[in-house]
């Protein structure tokens, strides 16, 4: 059984589709939920959904190794960023090369880096008069946004289209497709 740990910070509906698409695998499992904010709504879906989570800070993350080693003790065959707002340290990536993905809301290159996250990216992409957008999933490296691309795919925006609908296109796309990314990846 191949293992998969998820680190969000927020609402976490993609954690959730995660687990349960792969609650009916034979193949892998959700094990872990690692989340930066103790009131995050993701923390009560784990718990929900019956799945060992979380929270940590700052200092355990990034200054000492207390988050590498509870991540090494979970023996992960793939890390998943799934809403994660913090910069991945360099500590751990070293420890997990090529074992880290994110998913980004936008068709990277465009659209990424620092504060470019959720509602942000939507209303850019809505100021700026595009006429697609998308989702990417990517190998996360030292630079926000920067990884090996691994998979886009995109969708129309239209003039009429808010930043709340070309989000709830996201999201649409972000469920059908994000664990079926994994799930590949898992079996390569
Ligand atoms: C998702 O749309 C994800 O692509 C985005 O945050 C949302 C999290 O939603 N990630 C980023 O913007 C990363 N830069 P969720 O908490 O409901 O899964």
């Amino acid at each position: 059984m191949k293992r998969i740990v998820i680190f969000a910070s927020g609402s976490g509906s993609n954690a959730e589709n995660l687990i349960k698409f792969f609650q009916d695998s034979d193949h892998a499992s959700v094990i872990q939920i690692f989340c930066n904010n103790p009131h995050a709504k993701v923390l009560d879906r784990a718990k929900r959904l019956g799945v060992s989570a979380l929270s940590f800070n700052r200092v355990a993350f990034t200054k000492t190794d207390d988050v590498l080693d509870i991540l090494k003790a979970t023996e992960p065959d793939l890390i998943v960023l799934a809403g994660f707002l913090w910069k991945f340290p360099e500590h751990i990536l070293k420890c997990f090369e090529n074992k880290v993905i994110n998913i980004h809301p936008a068709l990277l290159p465009k659209y990424g880096g620092k504060g470019m996250y959720g509602m942000n990216v939507h209303n850019a992409i809505i100021q700026n008069n595009e006429s697609e957008t998308g989702i990417t999933i990517h190998y996360v490296n030292e630079n926000y946004d920067e990884g090996a691309i691994i998979f886009q795919v995109t969708c129309q925006v239209s003039k009429q289209d808010t930043a709340e609908d070309v989000a709830a296109k996201i999201h649409k796309l972000e469920m059908e497709y994000f664990p079926k990314v994994v799930e590949q990846l898992l079996n390569e």
